[in-house]
């Protein structure tokens, strides 16, 4: 079935039909597709533009329409153009002379713009959600690790002391502005196209103000070319989930490295690891790699649509057909890579005994130890000078500043006395990093509450 026969001597051959048809991945928007058409048709009822009794009855036409999909009863015909096409039809196919009118004042191109907008308003409630659950298992996990000393690092060389909780922590912060990233990207997309027709809006007295109020959106868009030709939103939810996916790819490479016989600061739940075909002592972080291997997936739905947007003139072009596949890509990965990575933490054990010993092995103390000699007067230069020839000292002997013995601290600054050992007690320096924004315990578990709180709200 087609929706522009009148002008057409021939059918579309078969294989264009194919290329030209998007029913196989919009379909999946047929009851956007059908609230949209119950929000018009009231309308359309409500200014006399159809009688009432067309519009009962398209109602429950299309009532009955989004029942019977649900219930498997009515299978979606694939054969149709797109998802528009086959509710249309099956509506008048249904209730008659009544479901052809269904499309008046209305295209296509403002249908398909306010379908779209729908779907993802629902995905982004979805996605909302998840990230928020990921989110709160990081806060309990630091919670239950907030005294948990590890190093911490720049280069991936180890450099001061932190605690697990704290580590984990960042991550929490990541996407608690992805949160905030989704919101204000669902906000935006939360205007109404519809009535703004094939481009040019409608002669007829339609009511835009009144659609959009009975869908939910704050207003209706005010230029009916960018109505129509606006995918502005996709791009934005796309570049807001390739960042969300940039954090979940940065927590998997650490995760890949803790589980790793160098680091082994953790170890992964035998429900979220696989073995090895060949090698019988493998367990392999593939949940983790997944995800760090999907975000190129996300990324380039980012890409495909910035791609597909950047040469179209106003104002619908067949070209925005593009967008549906890259968007819900986007959402469909995002959401399944968060589905799998939340148990995956949420069972994770943090081997801290390993964490501690290779906390204490990296001289991450050293900023410490120069503090001490700043404690008893010395400039902060020169006593980073001095430790930094104690470090030298220390791999030479094959010692540790813990172990280095106090006379070699003294040989190299007389200001070294007993209590060193105590002021680069490795417990100690992460205690005493209490400044606001530090990885000292009370700040994790305070930290951890201060997020699980804004979840709340
Ligand atoms: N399937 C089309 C799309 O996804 C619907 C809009 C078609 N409009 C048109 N003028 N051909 O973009």
């Amino acid at each position: 079935m087609k929706l522009w026969e009148g002008r057409f001597q021939k059918e579309l051959s078969a294989t264009t039909n194919d290329f030209n048809s998007s029913i196989s991945f919009d379909s999946r928007m047929f009851s956007q597709d059908i609230t949209g058409s119950i929000a018009h048709a009231t309308m359309l009822g409500a200014k006399g533009i159809i009688s009432d009794a067309d519009m009962h009855t398209i109602i429950d036409g299309l009532t009955g329409i989004l029942e019977d999909i649900n219930s498997s009863k009515l299978e979606i015909d694939k054969g149709c153009e797109d998802i528009h096409t086959f509710i249309e039809a099956e509506l008048t196919q249904r209730v008659g002379d009544a479901g052809k009118r269904l499309h008046t004042a209305r295209s296509r191109n403002d249908q398909v713009a306010l379908d779209v907008r729908l779907y993802l308003r629902d995905e982004c409630t979805q996605l909302r959600s998840l990230v928020a659950e990921l989110i709160a298992t990081i806060c309990k996990k630091a919670e239950e690790y907030s005294d948990a000393v590890m190093p911490g690092y720049t280069h991936l060389q180890r450099a001061q002391p932190v605690t697990f909780g704290h580590y984990i922590l960042a991550y929490a912060q990541m996407l608690l502005r992805d949160l905030g990233r989704l919101d204000d990207a669902a906000k935006r997309m939360n205007i109404s196209p519809l009535g703004s027709g094939a481009l040019a809006g409608t002669t007829y007295n339609i009511d835009r103000e009144m659609t959009a109020k009975l869908l939910g959106f704050e207003a209706a868009c005010e230029n009916s070319l960018d109505g129509v030709s606006d995918r502005d939103f996709c791009i934005e939810l796309a570049s807001a989930l390739s960042i969300i996916m940039v954090h979940l790819s940065r927590f998997s490479e650490e995760i890949i490295l803790w589980c790793s016989h160098e680091f082994k600061f953790i170890e992964l739940d035998d429900a979220f690891s696989t073995g090895s075909s060949i090698m019988p002592q493998k367990k392999n972080p593939d949940i983790a790699e997944l995800v760090r291997g999907k975000s190129g997936r996300v990324f380039g739905d980012l890409m495909t649509l910035l791609t597909v947007m950047k040469g179209l003139p106003l104002a619908y072009n067949k070209d925005m057909q593009e967008d549906k596949q890259a968007i819900f890509d986007a959402f469909d990965t995002v959401k399944m890579c968060l589905t799998a990575f939340i148990p995956m933490l949420e069972t994770m054990t943090a081997l801290t005994d390993n964490m501690y010993r290779a906390a204490a092995k990296g001289f991450i103390n050293a900023t410490d130890c120069a503090d001490y000699l700043v404690g008893k007067g010395l400039p902060f230069r020169d006593a980073y000078k001095c430790v930094g020839h104690l470090v030298a000292v220390c791999i030479e002997a094959d010692e540790t500043l813990e172990s280095l013995p106090l006379e070699k601290y003294k040989q190299a600054c007389e200001l070294f006395s007993d209590d060193v050992y105590d002021a680069i007690n490795l417990e100690k320096c992460v205690r005493d990093r209490k400044c606001k924004g530090a990885p000292c315990p009370e700040n994790v578990v305070a930290q951890a509450q201060a997020i699980l709180g804004k979840l709340q709200k």
